[in-house]
């Protein structure tokens, strides 16, 4: 099986190839920074010699990102069995006061990349009638919370995308998978004073995605909810 995951070459993304390279799968990885990727490229090579890895730099929130990005695919003259929808930022800001451009900049990576990317790949993935798409949601998609309100807009929306699809999909054999995890360690969270116990691994999360791909056709997990033993931050 082949994977194409976006953002794959730091924290989540990156765990998520990782996992994914576990249970046997070849890698499509794409995120802006080739030289990141190269590095994971290796890391997962050295587990996993025999798992197939293709690296590109493309920004997934433009159009042309995209457009490089499927050419590259069909370059490649692979199939895509499972996307990953993983490409994220957050920006910190309230309604009230967030700067101009912020709300665009989380709309067009968190959630537009994955709506223009998903409808790329379906027709593809129609004719096959099988695979799985993974939405990197949050606990955002459920609640709001202080100085974080674009970023919770930009996931309720890609929480209602992910919901959509799976309604879209349901006869079609094709998976569709929201990912909802709470604070997860990773650069997001670069400077910040918890004690490491505080939030969940990266890994956590590829785990539980891993697990999700071993059900039989007739099965889906609809929602993969995850948060810190401790609760919410
Ligand atoms: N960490 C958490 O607590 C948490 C909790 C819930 C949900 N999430 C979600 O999980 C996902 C991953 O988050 P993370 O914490 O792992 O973030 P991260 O460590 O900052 O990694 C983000 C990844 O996305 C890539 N990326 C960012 N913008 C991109 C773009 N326009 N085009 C292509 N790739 C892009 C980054 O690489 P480049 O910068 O090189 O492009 C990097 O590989 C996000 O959707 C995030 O919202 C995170």
């Amino acid at each position: 099986m082949n994977a194409l995951i976006t953002g794959a070459s730091k924290g989540i993304g990156r765990a998520i190839a990782k996992a994914f390279a576990n249970e046997g799968c070849d890698l499509v990885l794409v995120s802006r920074t080739l030289r990141d990727l190269a590095v994971v490229k290796q890391e997962i090579k050295l587990l996993q010699p025999s798992i197939t890895i293709h690296i590109l730099a493309a920004d997934v929130s433009t159009q042309a990102g995209i457009k490089t990005l499927m050419t590259f695919i069909r370059t490649l003259k692979i199939d895509i069995d499972i996307l990953v929808n993983n490409a994220g930022v957050f920006l910190p800001g309230e309604i009230k006061n967030s700067a101009v451009g912020n709300l665009e900049k989380m709309m067009d990576t968190n959630f537009f990349s994955a709506y223009y990317l998903t409808r790329e790949l379906l027709p593809h993935l129609l004719t096959k009638k099988s695979g799985a798409i993974f939405n990197i949601c949050s606990i955002a998609s459920l609640d709001s919370y202080p100085n974080g309100s674009d970023y919770c807009i930009s996931k309720f929306a890609l929480y209602g995308f992910s919901k959509c699809l799976r309604q879209e999909l349901k006869e079609s054999g094709i998976k569709v998978i929201s990912v909802l995890p709470g604070a997860t360690w990773t650069d997001s969270w670069k400077g910040v004073d918890l004690p490491n116990e505080r939030l969940m691994q990266a890994d956590d999360i590829g785990i539980m995605m891993a697990a999700s791909l071993k059900l039989s056709p007739s099965a889906v997990v609809e929602d993969i909810i995850l948060r810190p033993q401790l609760g919410d931050l």
